[in-house]
Order: structure tokens, then C-alpha cells, then sequence
């Protein structure tokens, strides 16, 4: 199937490893043109290499204004914007009473407000145009919280609300907005868990970890022109995980 991804401007957050660099190199082998995004120039350089994608910019997330600024550079070096894939590294653990106020503000602004502030500059260019795809990157822990991920788990179910809200008012300019919510996914933060097979198996019921490139692919689809019905949703990829609807 050819996704007609052919010079579509992309920009991908967090995309120097992990989902965000399998989403970015799906994106960039359909033909795709992609900005990379991370705090560590070196690492971001490497992988902008790599996947042979367009460009990157520098930027921590968990700076306000971050978004803003990360966007317009990107769509400056870009010459415009289609997609934006809204992923960044994980908040840290804690249990309610353990997260400090602090935390609340600094996951707030990098899960959150960050992609506020980028769709603020995207947005109105996406409706000119006509044609807007964007993806949230979030976790099944949207759905059902995971154990000691407080803040993961308030703020990422929040995001549906806001992605239904910003689908149903742009749906008629050609822009979707969606939700990916993985499960167990091979990269190095899961990997830094050392889970044991048992455990895997006894988790997930398809028995494995995600390859990364899976949630790539899915990212690629629904970024393209052929899923331009879909729009409000939120997909997990969790090897059946989440049970109920
Ligand atoms: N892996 C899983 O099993 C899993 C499951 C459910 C949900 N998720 C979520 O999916 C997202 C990606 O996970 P992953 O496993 O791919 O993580 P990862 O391997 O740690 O990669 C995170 C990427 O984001 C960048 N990044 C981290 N903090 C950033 C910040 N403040 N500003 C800008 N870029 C930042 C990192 O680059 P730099 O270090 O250079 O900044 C890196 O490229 C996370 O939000 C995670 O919570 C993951």
C-alpha cells in the first residue's frame, strides 16, 4: 500500500531513541521528511544520521515553552508542517503522597503543556492548509493505571480529553488527531527494568515485549492521507493488555 507520505514535513519529539526514533524511521523510509527532537545534541545528531532524516532541533520538554520554540525552528527548517508526534521521556515514578508539587509542574509542563504550545504554532498552518495529522504518544496507563505511576496516569488520561476536544473541532480541515498507547515495549527504558521472561509472559498476553517498529508503523499509517476517517481514537498496542473496552 503506498501511504502518500511522499515530502510530508514531520516533526517527531523525543525521537532520539526509543518509540520516538522507530515512529521517526518509519516516517522517514515512506518518503516522509522529519525533524528530530531530544535534549542531548550528541545522541540526536547520531540518530538524525542514522535514519537519514531531514534535520533536528534541541530542546528539553520540561522547559515551558519548549513546545514553541522546538516548533517553530522546526517548521523553519521543514518549510512547513504536517505531522507532529507528540512523544517524550517518561515521568518519574512515584506514588501519590511521594510526588512533590514540583513533579506535578514538571510532568505537567513536558507531557502536556509542551504539546500545547506546539499545536498553538502547528495548528493554525495545519487548518491553512487544510491537511494536519497529529499523534499523541501516551500509554495504556491512560486506561488503567499502572501501579506507582501517579503522575503518568492523571496526565496521560487527560490527553484523551484534549485529543477528542481538538479532533471534533478540526475534524472538517482535514486534520485527525489520535492517541497511540503502547504496552511493554522493547527500548532501553523498559530494558533498564530487567524484567524475566516469567514475568513478561505472566503481563502480557501475547507473550512478548512491543517491538518499537510496530508502534512506528501504526504511527506511520495513521499519519498518512489513507487514515483520514480516523480521528478521536485511542489505539493501544499492548499485545492484549487492556481488557476492557
Ligand atoms: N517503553 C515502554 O514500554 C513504554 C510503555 C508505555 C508508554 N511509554 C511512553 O512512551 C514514551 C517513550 O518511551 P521510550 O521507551 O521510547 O523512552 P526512551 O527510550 O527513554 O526514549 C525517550 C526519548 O525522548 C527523549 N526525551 C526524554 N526526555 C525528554 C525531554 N524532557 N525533552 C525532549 N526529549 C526528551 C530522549 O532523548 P534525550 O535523552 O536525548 O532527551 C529519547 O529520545 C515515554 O513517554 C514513555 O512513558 C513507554
Amino acid at each position: 500500500m503506498d501511504l502518500n507520505l511522499n515530502g510530508k514535513k514531520a516533526l517527531v519529539f523525543g525521537s532520539s531513541q526509543g518509540i520516538g526514533k522507530a515512529v521517526a524511521q518509519s516516517l522517514v523510509a515512506e518518503g516522509a521528511t522529519v525533524c528530530l527532537n531530544g535534549r542531548t545534541e550528541e545522541k540526536v545528531k547520531k540518530t538524525c544520521e542514522e535514519i537519514g532524516a531531514h534535520t533536528y532541533v534541541v530542546g528539553d520538554l520540561t522547559e515551558s515553552g519548549r513546545g514553541i520554540s522546538v516548533t517553530e525552528k522546526a517548521i523553519k527548517e521543514l518549510g512547513g508542517i504536517d505531522i507532529i508526534v507528540i512523544n517524550t521521556g517518561g515521568p518519574q515514578k512515584n506514588d501519590f503522597l511521594d510526588v512533590t508539587i514540583e513533579q506535578w509542574h514538571t510532568d505537567f509542563q513536558s507531557l502536556w503543556l509542551s504539546a500545547v504550545e506546539s499545536l498553538h504554532v502547528a495548528l493554525p498552518m495545519m487548518k491553512e492548509q487544510n491537511y494536519g495529522r497529529i499523534l499523541f504518544v501516551t500509554s495504556i496507563a491512560a486506561k488503567e493505571p499502572l501501579p506507582g505511576l501517579t503522575t503518568s496516569n492523571g496526565l496521560r488520561a487527560g490527553l484523551q480529553g484534549l485529543t477528542k476536544s481538538i479532533a471534533n473541532e478540526y475534524a472538517s480541515s482535514g486534520i485527525t488527531a489520535n492517541l497511540i498507547l503502547p504496552g511493554y515495549t522493547n527500548t532501553e527504558r523498559i530494558q533498564n527494568l530487567n524484567l524475566s521472561e516469567e514475568k513478561i509472559q505472566e503481563m502480557v498476553p501475547a507473550g512478548r515485549l512491543a517491538d518499537p517498529r510496530e508502534l512506528g508503523d501504526l504511527a506511520t499509517f495513521l499519519a498518512s492521507p489513507k487514515a483520514g476517517y480516523i480521528t478521536g481514537q485511542s489505539i493501544a498496542l499492548d499485545g492484549g493488555v487492556l481488557k476492557s473496552h
